[in-house]
This record gives structure tokens, sequence and C-alpha cells, in this order.
């Protein structure tokens, strides 16, 4: 793949959050980008319907971001984006729920900047927003928690562990992406560190589709509700969390 340093010349890259999985939470800004793309390079976890939109001429690249497992490198996404603009294509860089969110977005910019390639950022629903809102869990709420903070459960690129104590004592809402793997590390050390193991959790797979399920327990029971439940997946932690069975309304 040849790719020219110096300078793009027309190329333009929009950088498009899909939501978390209902088509219908699309952006009308990101639907209209996707209708007039040359090229559309996307992940997993876009939707066919979100696919669908895009014009037939246009080309489809999937990468297929997975947990674990990257079936095109983040170089060669890279690669792909720098090259396709240099072309003077307009290219729509499709990732799900939003692409500043635990999405590399911010490493896609990096390079699209340091080529010199004009990009713009459309941000979509993240699926801490959009699950939740479909569970009926409200991440704040004047009588339960005052901030609320989304954390990764992926181990970091450093290898530097999650400042556990600051988490376990913040009475926020917590939400894990990434997370079902971790459940006996994270239970482990939020207790550890002094969150009651009958704090409510809940956890969301497949958050604002039609095959949306919402497993209720608590801290301690979390490792075995994990068991369960399925990719791709949040868990919620905090008293927010058993608002749902009260509250949930997604029901198909
Ligand atoms: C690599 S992260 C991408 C997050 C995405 N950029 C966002 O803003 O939602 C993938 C993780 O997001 C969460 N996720 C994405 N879509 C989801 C959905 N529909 N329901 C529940 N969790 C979801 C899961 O924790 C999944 O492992």
């Amino acid at each position: 793949m040849s790719i020219n340093n110096t300078s793009s010349n027309s190329g333009f890259v929009s950088l498009v959050g899909a939501g978390p999985g209902d088509p219908d939470l699309l952006t009308v800004k990101g639907l209209r980008v996707i209708q007039a793309a040359d090229v559309v390079v996307y992940d997993r976890l876009v939707s066919e319907d979100i696919l669908a939109l895009a014009d037939s001429s246009a080309e489809m690249i999937y990468v297929g971001k997975q947990l674990d497992f990257h079936c095109v490198p983040q170089d060669q996404i890279n690669q792909i984006l720098v090259q396709k603009a240099q072309e003077g294509k307009r290219v729509v860089r499709l990732k799900g729920g939003d692409s500043f969110i635990f999405g590399r977005g911010g490493e896609e910019l990096e390079e699209l900047a340091k080529f010199g390639i004009k990009y713009e950022v459309v941000p979509g629903i993240t699926a801490a927003a959009g699950a939740t809102a479909y569970a009926g869990i409200p991440l704040t709420h004047r009588d339960h928690a005052q901030s609320v903070q989304f954390i990764t459960g992926h181990v970091q690129k450093d290898g530097r562990e999650i400042e556990w104590a600051s988490l376990a004592q913040s009475n926020n809402s917590l939400v894990f992406y990434m997370g079902l793997k971790q459940s006996g590390h994270i239970c482990d050390k939020l207790i550890t560190h002094g969150l009651s193991a009958q704090t409510p959790c809940a956890i969301i797979e497949n958050g604002t589709r039609p095959e949306q399920r919402v497993l209720n327990g608590t801290l301690e029971t979390l490792p075995e509700l994990a068991k369960g439940a399925v990719s791709p997946a949040l868990i919620v932690i905090g008293s927010v969390a058993s608002l749902g069975e009260r509250l949930g309304w997604f029901h198909q």
C-alpha cells in the first residue's frame, strides 16, 4: 500500500459513532455522511441496518474489531484511512457507540493529523448511555448517584491497575465496558477496597437490540451472573442498577 506522507489534497474522513445497536439511534448527521460516503470502513459492532444506509456504489471495508482480536491490525486500519483519503475519497470510519469512548478514535485522528488529512467527528450514543436508557437505569439520580464513571475492564496498555480505592469509595455509578471476563477481579477489588458486597449490579447484554437482556444481582453475585452473560455487555454497579427492575421498559 503506498502512502504519501507529505499531505493529502482533497480526501476527507468522517469518524462516525453508529450508536450501541438500535439503528434508529444513529444521529441525523451520521446518516447524511454515511449516505454521501465513497468508502465506509466499519467495525464488528455496527448493525447491518446502518451499513445498508450507504450508497450501493460505496466501497465497504470490514476491519472487524472484536474483544481480544483485531481482524485487521490497528496500523493497517490507519493505513487504509490515510490511503483512501489521499485518493480523494470521502471516507466514513464507522464505529459502534461513540468513537471517543473506548473506541480508539483518538488514535486514528492522530494518524490522520500526521498526514495532514482533513476530518470531522460525528458523535454517537455510547453503550453506557444507550443500553442503560433502554434498561431503565438512570446513571445519575438525586437519590442515588451524583456522578458516573466509565471504566474499561481491559488491562491498560501500560499494565497500570485501575484506581480501585477511589472507585470503591466514590459512591458513583460505575459502568464497566468489556468487563465480563474480568468480573471476578472487579468484584474482589471493589469489595476489598470497601464497597459493600450487597451493592446492586446489572449486566446489560446486547443493549438497545431486540435481544437485549438485563441480569440483576449484587456485587458479590456478579461473577456468577457474568458466567451466564454474552458479549457485548456492560456491567453497571451502584444503587441505580436496581432501578431497572422497576423502570425497565424495553421488552420485545
Ligand atoms: C471496544 S468497546 C467500544 C465501545 C463503543 N465505542 C461505545 O462507545 O459504546 C466494546 C464494548 O462496549 C460495550 N458495548 C458495546 N455495544 C454494546 C451493547 N449494545 N450492549 C452492551 N454493551 C455494549 C461492551 O462492553 C463491549 O465489550
